[in-house]
């Protein structure tokens, strides 16, 4: 199987980005062969518009599988970025991993391979969390706010996860009157919301790049007759607004949406900053223990 190919899991072979870490660890080739199914025997739970979910190897997991499939404005738009679900699968890991490391709790267990991850099962949310740091999308249009002004705080919104109503723009009256989730669940994620965003704010301010909003999206883990809100879907590109700090160049979905063009380079580039890619230039420098290594030192 050559690098960027899915032949051992049946997926058709289509040329993607190389990217580092994609070879398993010692070991995990015999557990992804014992416990995950080929691609066709697998039952399909959902399909949405840029993943599709698998029943996971043991009970209360999923595979979350990555598409190339692209949409936007409630998907009016639809188009295909060749490689997208390869970049967004590792860099979701890579930020998942992250917020796991300062105790936000996730749905990711692990990656399985290029398109793949093993993650937890919840019961979603039928929330989408909006956090905004600068004016952008649909907030400017709305309230007429020139793209690119800072927002004096953060601001969190909530939309209705409801396709054939658009995903309207709800209060957290709305979200208290119809039950979409208790008060507590609510405050869990607005404080979850809160740190992901100082956590992750830093994290692009480190390699260039304006945290400008991004979505989340929460589940409901059952454990005995509890459950506790944690982190589910993804973080990438498709669901986050990065701008180059310095040229304000986008590098996430609004290439696409916007008729820009450069999509998947966009995506690879946010990859790369965060060393997610093959060695080379700045990536060097920001390895710390490479670049001692280099130096000798
Ligand atoms: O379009 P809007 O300005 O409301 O989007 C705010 C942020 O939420 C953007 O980063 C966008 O990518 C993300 N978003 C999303 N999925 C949606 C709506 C918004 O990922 N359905």
């Amino acid at each position: 199987m050559t690098p960027g190919s899915f032949a051992a899991i049946g997926a058709p072979v289509a040329p993607v980005p190389r990217l580092v870490h994609e070879s398993f660890p010692p070991g995990s080739f015999i557990w992804f062969r014992q416990k995950v199914l080929p691609m066709a025997r697998r039952r399909q739970i959902y399909e949405g518009k840029a993943k599709i979910l698998y029943e996971g190897p043991e009970p209360g997991t999923l595979i979350q599988y990555f598409k190339d499939d692209a949409t936007a404005f409630n998907a009016q738009k639809r188009g295909t970025i060749n490689g997208k679900g390869v970049l967004n699968n590792r860099i979701s890991e890579h930020v998942f991993t992250l917020l796991g490391n300062i105790g936000v709790p996730t749905h990711f267990i692990r990656r399985l391979n290029m398109r793949e991850q093993l993650i937890r099962q919840v019961e979603i949310v039928p929330i989408e969390v909006i956090v905004r740091n600068v004016a952008a999308g649909t907030l400017s249009k709305r309230l007429g706010i020139e793209e690119g002004t800072q927002l004096p705080r953060t601001l969190i919104e909530y939309c209705y996860k409801d396709d054939a109503l658009g995903d309207p723009l709800v209060a957290e009256e709305h979200i208290a009157c119809f039950n979409w989730c208790s008060q507590d669940e609510l405050h869990d994620i607005q404080d979850m919301a809160i740190r992901i965003n100082d956590f992750m704010s830093g994290m692009f301010a480190a390699v260039g790049i304006r945290l400008v909003d991004f979505k989340l999206e929460f589940g409901r883990l059952y454990e005995g007759d509890f459950s506790r809100i944690i982190l589910a879907d993804e973080i990438s590109p498709d669901g986050c607004r990065l701008w180059d700090m310095t040229t304000n160049e986008k590098l996430d979905k609004d290439r696409f949406r916007r008729d820009l063009g450069g999509e998947v380079e966009a995506y690879q580039e946010v990859a790369r900053r965060l060393g997610l890619m093959p060695e080379g230039g700045e990536n060097a420098v920001l390895d710390l223990e490479s670049h001692r290594k280099k130096k000798g030192s």
